[in-house]
């Protein structure tokens, strides 16, 4: 279940795959609604983005909670400077998801209101209106969005360079158990 020095376990594998997959999706849904004039399908895609942001919001500060804690594999062979570069990307993908994951709710909360999850179940707002933090939260989510955006292209474009040049099997030992 754990990582090892030398692998990644079913936890880490598990929380970097369906991780990435919520954060992708919050990532193209965000992106896609906020250039959209005000309207019905601007809403639509927005309260699609807080529900799935309120069905989520836990896991993805566990996931980074987890990176945290558990013993990281150690590195692939390569470059000093590409180690420190992958060191790099991955903690600003881990600081940004976390960023979001904080602001996000917050960005709701401080403007008085509960989260509404599909209409299923409200989160209410721990705290009252606060219109200088909700102002905050809205640019650092705005900001980190993009920041997140470009550390993700280059971490995909960086997998597919061992995938497909260097041919070391790097996706592989974040898909099954390696001894
Ligand atoms: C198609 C999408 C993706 C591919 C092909 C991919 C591929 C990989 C691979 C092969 C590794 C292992 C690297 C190593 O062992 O040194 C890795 C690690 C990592 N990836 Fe991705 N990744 C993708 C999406 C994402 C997304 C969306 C995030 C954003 C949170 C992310 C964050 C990380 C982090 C933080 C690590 C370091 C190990 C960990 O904490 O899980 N990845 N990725
Ligand atoms: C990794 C997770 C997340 C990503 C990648 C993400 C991405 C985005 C993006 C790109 C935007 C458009 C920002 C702009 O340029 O103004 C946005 C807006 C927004 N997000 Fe997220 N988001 C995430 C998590 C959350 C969560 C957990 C919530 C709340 C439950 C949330 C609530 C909102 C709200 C309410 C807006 C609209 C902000 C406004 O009115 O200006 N997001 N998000």
């Amino acid at each position: 279940m754990k990582d090892s020095t030398s692998h990644y376990g079913k936890i880490s594998r598990f929380n970097h795959w369906v991780g990435g997959l919520i954060v992708i999706a919050m990532l193209a849904v965000g992106l896609y609604f906020n250039d959209m004039p005000r309207g019905e399908e601007k809403l639509y895609w927005l309260r699609m983005h807080i529900s799935f942001g309120g069905l989520f919001f836990i896991f993805l500060l566990f996931r980074v909670f987890w990176r945290v804690v558990a013993t990281s594999p150690q590195p692939v062979e390569q470059a000093q400077a590409l180690q420190m570069a992958t060191k790099l990307v991955h903690w600003v993908l881990l600081i940004t998801v976390l960023i979001m994951a904080v602001s996000g709710p917050l960005l709701i909360w401080t403007r008085g209101s509960g989260i509404n999850v599909f209409e299923w179940f409200t989160i209410p707002s721990p705290m009252g209106k606060m219109p200088e933090l909700h102002e905050w939260c809205e640019t650092i989510h705005a900001i980190t969005a993009k920041v997140l955006l470009v550390a993700l292209i280059v971490h995909v474009l960086a997998a597919l360079k061992h995938q497909l040049i260097d041919k070391d099997n790097l996706m592989a030992r974040m898909i099954k158990r390696l001894r």
